[in-house]
C-alpha cells in the first residue's frame, strides 16, 4: 500500500473494543449515542471524549479547551501506543485527526466515519482540518489514518435524506474515474443507501487514484477532486443549500460548460446524461439559481475560492468523457458568462 492509503476494513457491525486495545482513546460524535446499540458501544470505552459535531469543533479558538480535556482524559495512557480513535462524521473527522497528528507529536489514529461524506470521501487521503476566524480548514496536517472502518449498520442508519446528498460525491468520482465503475455506476446508480454501499468501494478507490499522484497537494492534480465544487460552493453560500446538493448543480453547470466549449461532444454529451444514473442530476439553471442579479455576489464568492490562482483566474474542472476530466484555468468573467448563458437557455 501506499503510504498515503489506509487500509480500509469493510464490516456489517462497528469492530470489537478490544481490537484497538487498552491505549485507546474514543472522539465521537455525541449524537451517536442516540443509537441505543452505538451508544452501548461507546460506553464500554473507558477513554473517551465526546463533541458536538460541526464547523464550530473545528474552529481554532476552541481548540486549546478541546486539547486540554483530551489530556486529562488521556493522562494514564501511553504516547507510544495510543491509538486514537475518531468515530463520527466530517467535522468529527477533521477535528479528531488533527488531534491524532499533534498530540504527544502524534499518536496512531483510526477512523470509522459514520456519514456518507465521510466514508465516501472526507476520511481518505489523509486531510485533517481547523477553520480560523470562521474561514474553513486553514490549519491542517496531513495525517492518514492506519486502518479505517466502514460499517454497514452504522451507514445505513442515516435517513435517506443524505443518501441523496452524497450522491453527487459518488457521482464525481465515477466520472472522474471512467471504466468498468462509471459503466456501471451510469446503469444502476440511485441516491439511496444501498446503492452507495455497493458503490462504496470502487468510489474510495477512485479518490486514491487521484490522490497518489498528489498526495501533498503539490502538482495541482488533487483539484480533479474539485469536480463541480466551483460553482457548488458559490450555490451553496448563496442559497444556504446542503453541501452534497449544491455539488450535484454544480456537477451539471461544469459538464452543460464543458459541451458549450465543445470539450464534450454532443455523442458522448447524449451517453452521459441518458445514463440511467444521470437522470438525478440536478440543473441550476431550471432551478431557477442561476439569478443574474447574484452577479456580484458570486464573483466575489468565486474571488474567495481556494481554486483561484490568481485575481482574475481560477481553476475550473471540465469533461470530455468519463474518465477524461481535466483541469483548466478560466477567468470569473467566463464563468458569470455561463451562469448567464445557461440561465437564459433554462428560461427559454
Ligand atoms: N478532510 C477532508 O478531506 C474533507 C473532505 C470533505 C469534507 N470535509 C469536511 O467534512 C465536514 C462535513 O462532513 P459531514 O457532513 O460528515 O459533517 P458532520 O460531521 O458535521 O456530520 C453532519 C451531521 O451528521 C450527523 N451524523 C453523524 N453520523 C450520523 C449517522 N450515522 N446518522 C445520522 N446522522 C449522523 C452529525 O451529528 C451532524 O449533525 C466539513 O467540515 C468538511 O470541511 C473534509
Amino acid at each position: 500500500l501506499k503510504k498515503n492509503r489506509s487500509p480500509l476494513i469493510f464490516s456489517t457491525q462497528l469492530p470489537s473494543r478490544r481490537s484497538f486495545g487498552a491505549e485507546t482513546l474514543l472522539i465521537y460524535d455525541q449524537f451517536l449515542e442516540s443509537s441505543p446499540a452505538v451508544a452501548k458501544w461507546i460506553a464500554g470505552f473507558p477513554h473517551k471524549y465526546g463533541v458536538t459535531s460541526g464547523e464550530d469543533l473545528k474552529s481554532v479558538e476552541s481548540f486549546p479547551a478541546h486539547i486540554r480535556k483530551i489530556m486529562s482524559v488521556g493522562e494514564s495512557l501511553s504516547s507510544r501506543q495510543m491509538i486514537i480513535v475518531v468515530l463520527g462524521g466530517g467535522s468529527v473527522g477533521d477535528f479528531g485527526s488533527f488531534v491524532a497528528s499533534i498530540f504527544k507529536r502524534g499518536v496512531r489514529l483510526v477512523q470509522i466515519p459514520s456519514t456518507w461524506l465521510a466514508a465516501i470521501d472526507s476520511a481518505h487521503g489523509g486531510k485533517t482540518a481547523l477553520n480560523v476566524g470562521g474561514v474553513k480548514n486553514q490549519i491542517g496536517t496531513f495525517y492518514p489514518a492506519e486502518k479505517i472502518y466502514l460499517v454497514k449498520n452504522l451507514l445505513l442508519s442515516q435517513p435517506n435524506i443524505r443518501a441523496q446528498d452524497a450522491f453527487s460525491e459518488i457521482y464525481k468520482v465515477a466520472l472522474l474515474q471512467g471504466g468498468a465503475f462509471w459503466q456501471s455506476f451510469a446503469k444502476g446508480g440511485r441516491p439511496d443507501g444501498a446503492i452507495l454501499w455497493k458503490f462504496l468501494k470502487p468510489a474510495i478507490a477512485a479518490k486514491y487514484k487521484v490522490v497518489d499522484r498528489d498526495p501533498l497537494e503539490k502538482t495541482g492534480h488533487r483539484h480533479l477532486l474539485n469536480f463541480g465544487h466551483s460553482l457548488g460552493h458559490v450555490l451553496e453560500s448563496l442559497h444556504q443549500l446542503p453541501h452534497g446538493t449544491a455539488i450535484n448543480y454544480g456537477l451539471e453547470f461544469a459538464l452543460v460548460w464543458s459541451q458549450t466549449k465543445k470539450f464534450l461532444k454532443p455523442a458522448m454529451a447524449k451517453k452521459i446524461f441518458s445514463a440511467p444514473a444521470s437522470q438525478y442530476l440536478l440543473s441550476p439553471g431550471g432551478a431557477g439559481l442561476l439569478n443574474s442579479s447574484n452577479a456580484a455576489k458570486m464573483k466575489s464568492l468565486l474571488e474567495g475560492d481556494k481554486k483561484k490562482v490568481s485575481s482574475q483566474k481560477m481553476r475550473f474542472i471540465f469533461c470530455r468523457a468519463p474518465g477524461k476530466c481535466f483541469i483548466q484555468e478560466v477567468t470569473f468573467s467566463e464563468i458569470l458568462a455561463e451562469v448567464s448563458r445557461q440561465s437564459s437557455i433554462a428560461h427559454d
